[in-house]
């Protein structure tokens, strides 16, 4: 069993360190797309609140379970239960998130990759004078290329990887410390922008007027698994993160700060995005190219938009870096935990999502026909089903794990909010996420 882990160096590193796992292309790049594909504002009326009903509550039962075991998922979760009685089998839910995440890295790595392709691009002054058209037409033949999207997805994963084997709490304070501030304020000016263009006011009544008949059980289905996606709760990621934060902090309150950033980031880019989606005429369910095809065309129309931009993909990329790198930490940390050297099981890690990432990469061009199940590619697949099933279910048994089986006293202690606090997470909890989550599964999967 391994030791007791580092610790953050401060409250705000905790809470820096789960926004950036938390804000990556899940706000900026999937946000919009998935909105896009189901009916815009009915979706964010109900991924927002999931993530106050579901999000919060249950990423708040994660963080507490590692913060109780202070180890790695899988060992946490094995010697808790142990502690409270119950059976050692819980401790496979650590094996399922690291599945999860596996699943999900080895896509995330892939769509990284385009960012590393259109900072360079962007940089080279690409998409200067471009037009809409013409910047829709480089992004197919981009993506109709192997090699390079082969290139920047083992790029990208060199890039996460070196962080973890060094080590998660000493590379990243630094790092999230000035990105957050930094891309926050990039899409605020982004979005004061959107304001001035013709398609502004369509984008708002579609994001912000919901229709009922859009409310759809997929519909439904999409936005909670989004709302766990985009906090990275169900994977046990952040549980591996909750081991080493400090003995005093407040959890819920690290858990609504966090949520209200990772909200206002996405509705930036939102707003953002649909505006020129309108403005130029273009289709919302437009699908994974959304956000790669409307920024450059956004920036491009501004005054030193190529500079702008690249600072955009700069920011975008070191996002995603950080919410990678806690992608890959439950896993590594799995292995660690049987007894591996870090170094080793990074390597490990990083070779089997590189060769199973090559399926994604490959989902464009050469596989694109290649689909094994429910008619959909390799790339559909791993985008959806771990966000929208894997991580609600996982999320549901950590949420079962944290408010029955944990012994009242060390699940309050680990809260860290009193009594009377501790009861009222509890029941929520246990009323409402759990039902809640369990029913729109259901109702979804049928
Ligand atoms: N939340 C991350 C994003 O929005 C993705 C992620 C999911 C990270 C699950 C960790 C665990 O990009």
């Amino acid at each position: 069993m391994s030791k007791t882990l580092e610790r953050w160096g401060s409250k705000r590193a905790f809470i820096l360190a789960v926004t950036g796992a938390a804000v990556g292309l899940g706000n900026i790049w999937r946000f919009p797309y998935v909105a896009g594909e189901n009916g815009g504002a009915a979706f964010l009326l109900i991924y927002v609140a999931f993530v106050i009903l579901l999000g919060i509550p249950v990423m708040m039962a994660e963080i507490l379970i590692g913060r109780a075991g202070r180890r790695g998922p899988m060992q946490a979760l094995g010697a808790l239960a142990a502690e409270a009685g119950a059976s050692r089998h819980w401790r496979w839910l650590g094996l399922f998130g690291a599945f999860t995440v596996f699943c999900i890295l080895s896509f995330y790595s892939v769509v990284s990759g385009w960012s590393i392709e259109f900072l360079v691009a962007s940089i080279n002054g690409n998409f200067r004078g471009a037009s809409a058209a013409e910047i829709g037409a480089g992004f197919d033949a981009f993506l109709a290329n192997p090699g390079l999207l082969i290139f920047n997805h083992t790029l990208f994963l060199l890039m996460t990887m070196v962080v973890v084997a060094a080590g998660v709490a000493k590379g990243l304070e630094r790092l999230n410390n000035l990105l957050m501030p930094l891309l926050y304020g990039l899409l605020l000016l982004l979005a004061a922008y959107a304001a001035t263009t013709s398609g502004f006011g369509t984008a708002l009544s579609w994001l912000f007027l919901p229709s009922l008949e859009a409310l759809t059980p997929s519909v439904v289905l999409h936005a909670m698994g989004h709302a766990f996606f985009t906090l990275a709760v169900g994977a046990c990621a952040l549980m591996a993160y909750g081991a080493y934060m400090p003995d005093e902090q407040s959890l819920p309150r690290a858990a609504v700060a966090v949520a209200v950033l990772d909200i206002s980031v996405a509705l930036l880019a939102g707003i953002a995005i649909f505006s020129v989606v309108f403005s130029q005429g273009m289709d919302p369910a437009d699908g994974p190219g959304l956000m790669f095809v409307t920024l450059p065309i956004a920036f491009s129309e501004l005054p030193w938009g190529s500079l702008w931009l690249s600072v955009f993909f700069l920011l975008l990329l070191l996002a995603t870096w950080t919410s990678a790198i806690n992608l890959a930490e439950p896993m590594v940390a799995t292995l660690q935990g049987f007894g591996w050297r870090r170094s080793v099981s990074t390597a490990v890690v990083a070779l089997s999502v590189w060769s199973i990432g090559l399926l994604s990469a490959l989902s464009f061009s050469t596989l694109a026909d290649f689909r094994p199940l429910l008619g959909r590619n390799v790339f559909e697949l791993v985008s959806s089903i771990p966000p929208d099933i894997f991580l609600p279910l996982g999320g549901l048994l950590i949420a079962i794990f944290a408010a029955w089986v944990l012994p009242r006293s060390a699940a309050a202690a680990a809260l860290g909010v009193g009594e009377r606090g501790y009861l009222c997470w509890r029941n929520v909890v246990r009323w409402v996420s759990i039902p809640l989550t369990l029913m729109v599964l259901l109702s979804g999967l049928l």
